[in-house]
């Protein structure tokens, strides 16, 4: 995708109510975004789809809705304290600070969240420039050290704000299922492996958030804490890493767009023994979009020792004792929803946008339309079908101008299935059910509607 197609994905998303900028009407707040009424369903639709499939439909996962602020012992016990953070460097010029990796020709040798303490070598390509101020690079970046700087966001809890009262929005849902995992352990007594997964928010002071909302502030996370014997890490990741990848194709990303990245040593996360990031061709440039680690028995090990909690697992079998390892699939919630419109997104026709997005995560289902507003009786019957279907799926109603623009606006918001209620209609009880991808028209008898539409949803 070109670079302009951000722009027009954008544009779409506001002008259908997908993505607002957020705080709007007193001028935003830098990159921060409001879901809209289309936008929520996407998002809903495709947030209930991970969990039917990675939660409901297997017997080795459970979930959990853990609190975004903890108890700040998680944080140091977790290593997020001292060691979540991103390199950050200053042009000299205008004082305007960049994650390096925002700046185009800017690389930084030993990288970001690394337990590896040797110091961070900036290279600065020639032809750099400042992306705030325009000057050169060369001139206002070099020779500086690269900081860490630490990605928690802090609050206080209660009236008074000093050391004791600071508390930390979670920059990962992962910890909850860590702090939760002898509770889950008791109470469901699953076997190892098992998973614990959770959908939620997650809190970052990014120091370049930016292009639209692949990288903000605030987003939400889906993920899987998955426990296995260390002696089995490999198979397991494995497993993971192809669900990962069937997922994708699931929701309508095309694999041609996705490239796996093993990350070398002394890049990964602080907690990982091994990372693949999943990258995707988004419109402005290959970027993460998924992750898959291997965090050992990093965390469990950790928790226990800070708390004094015992987190082993005995085998009922065996008798043999010992703290699980993990593997955590991760998901970005709003960074899906960017892939699935730039990949559904399609104006290759003249004068018509098409969002072939899957039906299945479609804001609607389908759109009833009377052919005519003005003819009381095709309103009515229009009416009692788009309640009949409402009841069991979401649904748009349109009296509104012509039929076809009817058609191109259901169509540029991903709308699979519309039923047009006309003149035949009242004589032998039938529909047209017209398809968003094709285009082509059918005749559906009006007591099969909600059939056809749950064949095309499926
Ligand atoms: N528990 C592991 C973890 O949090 P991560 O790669 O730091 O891993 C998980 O984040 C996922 O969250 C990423 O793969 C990405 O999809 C998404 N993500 C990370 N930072 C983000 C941000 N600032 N804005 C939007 N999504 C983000």
């Amino acid at each position: 995708m070109s670079e302009s197609s951000i722009e027009k994905i954008i544009s779409l998303a506001k002008r259908r109510g997908f993505v607002f900028p957020g705080s709007d009407i007193y001028g935003g707040l830098a990159n921060s975004w409001d879901f809209g009424p289309l936008g929520v369903e996407l998002k809903r639709n495709i947030k209930d789809f991970w969990w039917k499939r990675f939660v409901r439909e297997r017997d080795d996962v459970v979930g959990i809705d853990g609190a975004i602020i903890m108890n700040p012992r998680v944080w140091e016990a977790s290593g997020h304290l001292k060691e979540f953070s991103d390199p950050l460097i200053e042009c000299k010029n205008c004082h305007h600070r960049f994650r390096p990796d925002a700046i185009p020709g800017v690389t930084v040798a030993k990288s970001r969240r690394s337990l590896d303490d040797s110091k961070p070598v900036l290279i600065i390509g020639s032809g750099v420039k400042c992306p705030h101020c325009g000057e050169d690079g060369g001139k206002y970046f070099d020779g500086q050290d690269v900081r860490q700087f630490n990605l928690m966001l802090k609050t206080f809890l209660g009236p008074v704000e000093d050391a004791a009262s600071t508390v930390y929005l979670r920059p990962e849902t992962a910890q909850a299922m860590f702090v939760d995992f002898k509770n889950v352990l008791d109470t469901t007594r699953k076997r190892l492996p098992f998973g614990i997964a959770q959908i939620g928010k997650s809190f970052r002071n990014e120091i370049t958030p930016g292009n639209f909302i692949f990288r903000t502030r605030e987003f939400e996370i889906m993920e899987i804490e998955y426990f296995v014997r260390e002696s089995e890490w490999e198979e397991r990741f494995e497993h993971w890493r192809k669900e990962m990848l069937n997922w994708m194709q699931a929701i309508g990303i095309n694999p041609a767009n996705v490239h796996e990245e093993e990350i070398p040593d002394g890049e990964r996360a602080h907690y990982s023994k091994r990372t693949i990031d999943f990258e995707y061709d988004f419109p402005f440039g290959k970027k993460e979009l998924y992750g898959l680690a291997y965090r050992g028995d990093f965390d469990l090990q950790n928790h226990q020792r800070a708390s004094g909690v015992d987190l082993s697992y005995r085998d009922p079998q065996t008798g043999e004792q010992f703290v699980p390892h993990v593997i955590e699939p991760t998901w970005g919630v709003e960074r899906t929803v960017l892939a699935v419109l730039a990949d559904a997104y399609d104006d290759s026709e003249e004068g018509r946008v098409v969002l072939k997005l899957k039906p299945h995560l479609a804001p609607y289902k389908a759109a009833v339309f009377p052919l005519l507003a003005n003819k009381p009786q095709l309103v009515e019957l229009a009416k009692t079908i788009y309640d009949t279907l409402r009841k069991t799926m979401s649904v748009a109603f349109d009296d509104r101008g012509n039929i076809g623009k009817r058609y191109y606006s259901q169509d540029e918001i991903g709308t699979p299935a519309c039923i047009t209620v006309d003149f035949e209609s009242l004589e032998n009880a039938t529909v047209t059910l017209r398809h968003r991808d094709t285009a082509k028209q059918e005749r559906v008898p009006i007591n099969e509607v909600a059939l056809r539409i749950g064949e095309i949803v499926v």
